[in-house]
């Protein structure tokens, strides 16, 4: 594990390939049920470059009338989120080491040009639980400052396996995908990356 300015964590290859294959096919059954889908940012009304979908209780999603949010059902499909699956809940326990399950898995798929900006993860009513992110799939750049924009940041490369911890200090700290490095990783047959996050969103 890898301490990084602000105490977030990261572990370079926390799962191995097998692991990550089999988190795939149950991403795979979450997606045939929650289909992705494009998100759009609040202000702007631009569509995000990132398709995303949920599964747990509650789901992130954002709409340009509604903005960040939380909430029970598919903006698209109407349906409830599918069930959180017993190996993410698993991750979670064994990362977060948070005495509550985790309420929210928001899965983030990028294509070779799709970035995310520097934000920060705020839109939880309980901020004491960490964040838990897989990433699976191609590399990314990923940009990680402190919890003021204006911050310096740093710069580091996940690559699919890896993990990333935001609690304590880092919980708020500001983060972002600046680029996905394409052919960087066998895994998905299509290309491209998928960014799991976990998260407690009520206060248990
Ligand atoms: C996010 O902050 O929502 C995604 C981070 C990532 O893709 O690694
Ligand atoms: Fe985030």
């Amino acid at each position: 594990m890898q301490v990084l300015p602000n105490g977030v964590h990261w572990i370079p290859r926390y799962l191995d390939r097998q692991d990550q294959e089999q988190l795939v096919d149950v991403i795979r059954s979450v997606v045939g049920q929650a289909p992705l889908y494009q998100p759009i940012m609040p202000r702007s009304g631009k569509p995000m470059s990132v398709r995303m979908t949920n599964c747990g209780e509650l789901g992130w999603v954002t709409d340009r009338e509604r903005g960040y949010r939380y909430q029970t059902h598919h903006p698209v499909t109407g349906k409830p989120w599918p069930e959180m699956p017993d190996r993410l809940q698993e991750i979670w326990r064994e990362l977060s080491s948070f005495e509550h399950p985790a309420e929210a898995c928001l899965i983030n798929f990028y294509q070779e040009n799709s970035k995310m900006g520097l934000h920060q993860d705020r839109d939880e009513e309980n901020l004491d639980a960490p964040v838990v992110s897989i990433s699976l799939g191609d590399t990314c750049l990923f940009r990680v400052g402190g919890t003021r924009r204006e911050e310096r940041t740093t710069s580091f490369r996940l690559a699919s396996g890896d993990a990333v911890i935001l609690s304590g200090p880092g919980r708020l700290c500001f983060h972002g995908v600046d680029r996905i490095y394409p052919d960087t990783s066998p895994l998905l047959k299509n290309g491209g990356r998928i960014n799991l996050t976990l998260r407690r969103v009520t206060t248990p």
